[in-house]
């Protein structure tokens, strides 16, 4: 049985004092669904006080990007050992880095192995643009960027590792994917890749969230669907009864 996980991606938004108020609005709900495992993901910024608040709490943090050397000149980078201090979880290729910062298939792959070596788990994003899926090209993309992920890597605990299909054109645009194609990309692809990679049942044990326009209104149709475990979720995470609303959902 895979655990259901919501994790909330704050991106870059809320300064400590109102990341303070978010958290203080969450935690009672955050608290009360055992059964689903919950990621925060603020801005670096404020992960210390984050962490300070739910220590004590079964909520985990994760921070939204990392570099894949621990330490040296390399400005404005955080290091996996510094991301280690706060967080459990790091989100690895999401498709805004992708897109503004010129994350590769290959510095994906570097950071994963960051990650792993530092014992954090990734959450590691993939999907296709709007472009890619009108030309029917979502199989070849997804396989590219999960064959790209893991160049190198012989085995893994699935355990320690999350990924998250993200189609670009469904993110921050309100379009959300139907939760069957989602189901279908997730089953028929991503598992599939897994499967290639490292087997049938680290396929079937590693967890694969649905990212992409989830509401409060949309996640329960999501998280129903059989191959899907729960959300990456950016714009409602930052709205407290919407995002206790999707994770509510994910039990
Ligand atoms: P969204 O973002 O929920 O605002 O579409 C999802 C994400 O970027 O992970």
């Amino acid at each position: 049985m895979r655990k259901p996980l919501v994790a909330g991606n704050w991106k870059m938004n809320k300064n400590v004092q109102e990341a303070t108020l978010l958290v203080a609005d969450l935690i009672p709900g955050l608290e009360s669904v055992k059964t689903v495992d919950r990621v925060l993901c603020p801005p670096f910024t404020s992960l210390m006080v984050v962490a300070g608040m739910v220590a004590g709490t079964e909520i985990a943090l994760g921070a939204q990007n990392m570099h894949w050397e621990n330490s040296g000149a390399f400005t404005g980078e955080a290091s996996p050992s510094m991301i280690k201090e706060f967080c459990h979880y790091v989100i690895i290729g999401h498709s805004e880095r992708r897109t503004y910062f010129c994350e590769s298939d290959e510095t994906v792959n570097k950071k994963i192995k960051g990650a792993i070596l530092h014992d954090l788990i990734p959450i590691i994003c993939v999907g296709e643009t709007l472009e890619e899926r009108e030309k029917d090209r979502t199989g070849e993309i997804i396989s590219r960027q999960m064959k790209g992920a893991f160049q190198g890597i012989e085995s893994i605990d699935p355990a320690k590792l999350v990924i998250a299909y993200e189609p670009v054109w469904a993110i921050g645009t309100g379009k959300a994917s139907s939760p069957q194609d989602a189901n279908n990309v997730i089953g028929n692809m991503v598992r599939e890749n897994m499967k290639i990679l490292f087997g049938e049942e680290i396929a079937q044990l590693v967890r694969v969230l649905y990212g992409g326009s989830v509401n409060g209104q949309n996640a329960g149709d999501f998280f129903k669907q059989s191959e899907i475990d729960g959300g990456l979720v950016g714009g409602a995470s930052l709205k407290p009864s919407d995002f206790l609303q999707i994770v509510e959902a994910a039990t």
